[in-house]
């Protein structure tokens, strides 16, 4: 699902990932730990096409993400990958159950479908009942878990997660990590990164060690 390969990211000369490689099968739950400044994030935009590597290549399902142009890009963000930010990033002026269609009208999907899609997710992650509500109502861990629906929504292949725990009070966190680990026994390919070796614990298949943009340790489950 996901090829790294001799990847490079350098800020002003300065290496964000060093000479990178790594392979994400189908089916994985990827977990990137790391001290702050190792280059998680960085790891996660290059694959997430929010950003581009400064050598090397990046192969997601079959596409090459560094070389694709803006528009394809776009194209790849709305129906390959979703994600999930640290502060949630809904629209807080949009109900939640609109926040969840988001992705939906971005992708043409026709209102019919998508609205049953969007409340089967709500419904399936226990916040249903909120869907006419606006996001500054829900608690952290509600929010998030609609951020998550929102991610689903188009099916996209692979789920993106930067610090989806982060933000969240420790019961919170554990409902997230429990949706996220359920996700993945359902066969949904993630890659998780994380200061949360708990969320690593609980849904990773595979955790990854990052330290100055290098892998430095690597455990499979
Ligand atoms: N847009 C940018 N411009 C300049 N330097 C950057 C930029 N983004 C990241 N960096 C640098 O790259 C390195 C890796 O940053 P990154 O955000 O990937 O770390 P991280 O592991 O996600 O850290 P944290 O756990 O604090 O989120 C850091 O030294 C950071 O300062
Ligand atoms: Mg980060």
């Amino acid at each position: 699902m996901i090829e790294i390969r001799a990847v490079t990211k350098s800020y002003d000369g300065r290496p964000a990932l060093d000479d990178l490689t790594l392979s994400v099968a189908a089916g994985e739950a990827l977990a990137v730990l790391g001290a702050s400044g190792s280059g998680k994030s960085t790891l996660l935009n290059l694959v997430a096409g929010l950003d581009r590597p400064t050598g090397g290549t990046v192969t997601v399902a079959g596409t090459r993400v560094d070389d694709l142009s803006e528009t394809a890009l776009a194209r790849y963000r709305r129906a390959r990958v979703g994600m999930v930010f640290q502060f949630f990033n809904l629209l807080d002026d949009l109900t939640v159950l609109d926040n969840v269609l988001l992705p939906a009208q971005l992708s043409r999907t026709p209102r019919r479908a998508a609205r049953d899609r969007a409340e089967e997710l709500l419904g399936k992650l226990g916040v249903l009942r909120h869907a006419r509500a606006f996001p500054g109502r829900l608690s952290g861990g509600e929010r998030q878990r609609v951020a998550v629906a929102r991610a689903l929504m188009n099916r996209p292949p692979l789920l993106l997660a930067d610090e989806p725990t982060g933000a969240l009070d420790t019961a919170s966190a554990a409902d997230v990590r429990d949706l996220l680990a359920e996700l993945n026994a359902e066969g949904q390919t993630m890659l998780l990164v994380t200061h949360d070796t708990a969320l690593a614990a609980a849904c990773a298949t595979r955790t990854i060690e990052l330290a100055d943009g290098r892998v430095t340790r690597m455990v499979t489950r």
